[in-house]
């Protein structure tokens, strides 16, 4: 569905199934962004954000990136668009900004098969890029951690080990990122958390170790990509006390990993849930760094699907 028939990406609506050439075209790509280059393949081209959910990190890259790249765009969210109240259809929110002559779209969405309905009622000329859906994809946050993680280590991820910790059960972040970690050839993930956020049954359903005990899962482990606690998706919270005391990462945990350990999170994070301050501003922190690539990241992928 987001390939055409000679492999090239139409959509991006999940990283699974993509090849590691695709990537690092991508990442080749984005290298050029983030060197500055200032060319503007998306002049006097419309791109609109359709967002149903919130977003800080995604929605402004998006929108920065865009007009970076020369386009108008237009941002429409669940407050202000036709839809919840006058109950028009995303089908039929897609096909209008297709009629506006909108080349793209980035969407964020609560259901599953959002990204899909929205392909499937898009014009020829008009791409869907998923900016979160549901539990189950974000790809440009996926691609935006390999991006991180690659500029520490190459193309070659196959010698690392890496944890992906919190609420995997609910992360669309964790999802993408085993796709890109497998993709890359990261071979041992662990996916660790309270077994309420992070059931023994996702060793099944997502082919990842599971662990329950931090500190075991972590102590040697090249990478650590934590999760937010989804409050707004959980029926009964963790006490955030006793999630931050058995899972949040600190400087007495940091101190017991490689010296050269980097710290992932997507965003927002929760200070004094999933980590603490010094953790969170010190040097292994790629938080921000993260953000950074996120803005290439979005421009490769803009430059890539919109811009013909
Ligand atoms: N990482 C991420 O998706 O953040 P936002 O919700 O702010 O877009």
């Amino acid at each position: 569905m987001q390939l055409t028939s000679d492999g090239r990406l139409r959509h991006l609506i999940t990283l699974d199934g993509l090849s590691k050439s695709l990537l690092c075209d991508i990442f080749s790509d984005a290298d050029i962004w983030a060197r500055g280059n200032s060319s503007r393949p998306l002049a006097e081209k419309l791109f609109i954000n359709i967002f149903f959910e919130t977003s800080t990190r995604t929605r402004t890259a998006f929108e920065a990136a865009a007009k970076q790249l020369g386009a108008d765009v237009v941002n429409l969210n669940q407050a202000t668009m036709a839809g919840d109240i006058k109950q028009e259809s995303l089908e039929d929110t897609v096909r209008t900004v297709a009629a506006m002559g909108a080349v793209g779209i980035a969407l964020r969405h609560p259901d599953a098969g959002a990204p899909q309905a929205a392909v499937a009622a898009a014009a020829p000329g008009i791409a869907v890029i998923n900016g979160g859906n549901n539990c189950e994809s974000h790809p440009t946050q996926g691609l935006t951690d390999a991006y991180t993680i690659r500029e520490r280590v190459g193309d070659d991820f196959s010698g690392l080990s890496v944890a992906i910790v919190g609420d995997v059960l609910h992360s669309r972040v964790a999802r993408s990122n085993l796709h890109m970690l497998r993709i890359m050839g990261a071979t041992d993930i662990r996916l660790v958390g309270p077994p309420e956020l992070c059931p023994q049954i996702l060793q099944n359903d997502l082919g990842a170790s599971v662990f329950s005990d931090l500190e075991e899962a972590i102590n040697s482990v090249d990478i650590v990509i934590l999760l937010r606690v989804q409050r707004e998706r959980l029926r009964a919270m963790p006490q955030e006390s006793d999630y931050f005391r058995n899972y949040g990462l600190t400087a007495a945990r940091l101190a017991m990993l490689k010296k050269d350990v980097m710290i992932l999170h997507p965003g927002p994070i929760n200070r004094g849930v999933e980590i603490s301050d010094s953790v969170a501003d010190g040097p292994q922190s790629m938080i921000l760094r993260q953000v950074t690539n996120g803005m290439a990241i979005r421009k490769a992928v803009l430059s890539r699907l919109c811009s013909t």
